[in-house]
């Protein structure tokens, strides 16, 4: 069995009278360490499957299989215990919280879980050595986005979830962040899911799962992924 394994998973939504097939019976599998891509248009049900995958929305029926467990069967306090202690997310803006500086959001996320790596080191990793005491305010979107990698990153987990990470950066700024997240699969181990519509990004992934429509419509593999800094856009 793989590490990850999402079998027959469907998310309705309903709107009004109609219902909305936001997944609709998607399988496919990841191993532990890849880096895998979700691509796929706008709507497609990129996000709905991150979120599902990241323990932080239900699905509505099928087994989402994390380690040989099912977190489609678990409660509450399952969910929060597994979003806390397995799961590094990502968001497309950031997220931080305004009123902390960025060491000190990096260092929330850090004092909830029993392993995390040291936030002040995380943020040096990331390239922000001299930012450490700076509010959200005071950064650029790039610089901001990397405070929101090392704060995930720094709950050192399992699974790195990133949602469109690159997509409100500029195109350097996005290769260097992008390089970050690639990282962590490359030389820690980390599994990590990027969603994005890029197709660009495509060759970085050891495994790229197309969505369309709520659908799989296929899985490429490949052995030798591309160098980010050999990638154009
Ligand atoms: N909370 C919700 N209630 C109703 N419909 C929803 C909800 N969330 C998502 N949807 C619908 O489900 C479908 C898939 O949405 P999703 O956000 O997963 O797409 P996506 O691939 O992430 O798109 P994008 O690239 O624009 O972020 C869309 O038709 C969307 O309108
Ligand atoms: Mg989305």
């Amino acid at each position: 069995m793989s590490y990850i394994e999402v079998q027959h998973n469907f998310k309705r939504y309903q709107a009004g009278d109609t219902e909305i097939l936001a997944n609709n019976d998607v399988s496919f599998s990841i191993e532990k360490g890849e880096l895998a891509i979700i691509l796929g248009a706008s709507g497609a049900g990129k996000s709905t499957m991150l979120n599902i995958l990241g323990g932080m929305d239900t699905n509505s029926s099928g087994n989402i299989i994390i380690d040989g467990e099912n977190i489609a069967n678990y409660n509450q306090l399952q969910l929060t215990n597994y979003r806390r202690n397995d799961i590094g997310f990502v968001f497309q803006f950031y997220n931080l919280i305004q009123n902390l500086t960025a060491k000190e959001n990096v260092e929330l996320a850090a004092e909830i879980v029993a392993d995390a790596l040291d936030p002040v080191q995380t943020l040096i990793d990331v390239g922000l050595k001299a930012r450490v005491n700076n509010f959200p305010a005071e950064l650029s979107g790039g610089e901001q986005q990397r405070v929101a990698i090392a704060r995930a990153i720094a709950k050192n987990p399992k699974i790195l979830l990133c949602d469109e990470p690159t997509g409100a950066l500029d195109y350097q700024t996005g290769k260097n962040v992008l390089q970050i997240i690639a990282n962590m699969s490359r030389n820690y181990g980390t599994t990590v899911i990027i969603v994005t519509h890029n197709s660009a990004l495509a060759p970085i992934a050891n495994r790229v799962i197309h969505f369309h429509d709520g659908q799989v419509t296929k899985v490429i593999q490949t052995k030798h992924p591309e160098n980010i800094a050999n990638i154009k856009w």
